[in-house]
């Protein structure tokens, strides 16, 4: 399974608080996906698995909150992919504590593809915005 995720520059945009986030999510998959190669068994990914139910919900909520304040004029269509993701990652940590629907590779790649399409697909249209109020190093 290819399930490895590491951040690179092509994930950055630019804005520091924003990316720091990012790599700490990114981070955690990373997490899962080392501890789903060690044959942990499923109790040591729950730790993991609940940072990233609250990171997630965190980071969402920064980011729209900064949405707001620049003006993304597509702030209500990025929130309703948030709102999707919310939901599907609190479902997935509902079935984990069920244990018996848990498959640990769909799970894993789903959460690496959907978060890195993610940044590079919709978090890259609002750099534009914050390049413009000079936010970007
Ligand atoms: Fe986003
Ligand atoms: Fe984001």
């Amino acid at each position: 399974m290819t399930g490895h995720v590491t951040w690179s520059d092509e994930y950055s945009l630019g804005y520091s608080p924003i990316d720091e986030q990012h790599k700490q999510l990114l981070n955690l998959l990373d997490m899962l996906y080392a501890a789903e190669q060690a044959n942990e068994p499923l109790a040591n990914a729950s730790d993991v698995l609940f940072r990233l139910v609250v990171f997630t919900e965190t980071h969402f909520a920064y980011e729209e909150m900064l949405l707001e304040l620049v003006g993304f004029p597509k702030l209500r269509k990025h929130s309703l992919y948030h709102e999707v993701m919310k939901s599907k990652t609190r479902a997935i940590v509902q079935d984990f504590r069920k244990n018996h629907a848990f498959d640990r590779e769909e799970v894993l790649l789903f959460l690496r593809d959907w978060w890195t399409n993610h940044i590079l697909q919709e978090d890259m249209q609002y750099r534009p915005f914050l390049a413009d109020l000079g936010l970007l190093t």
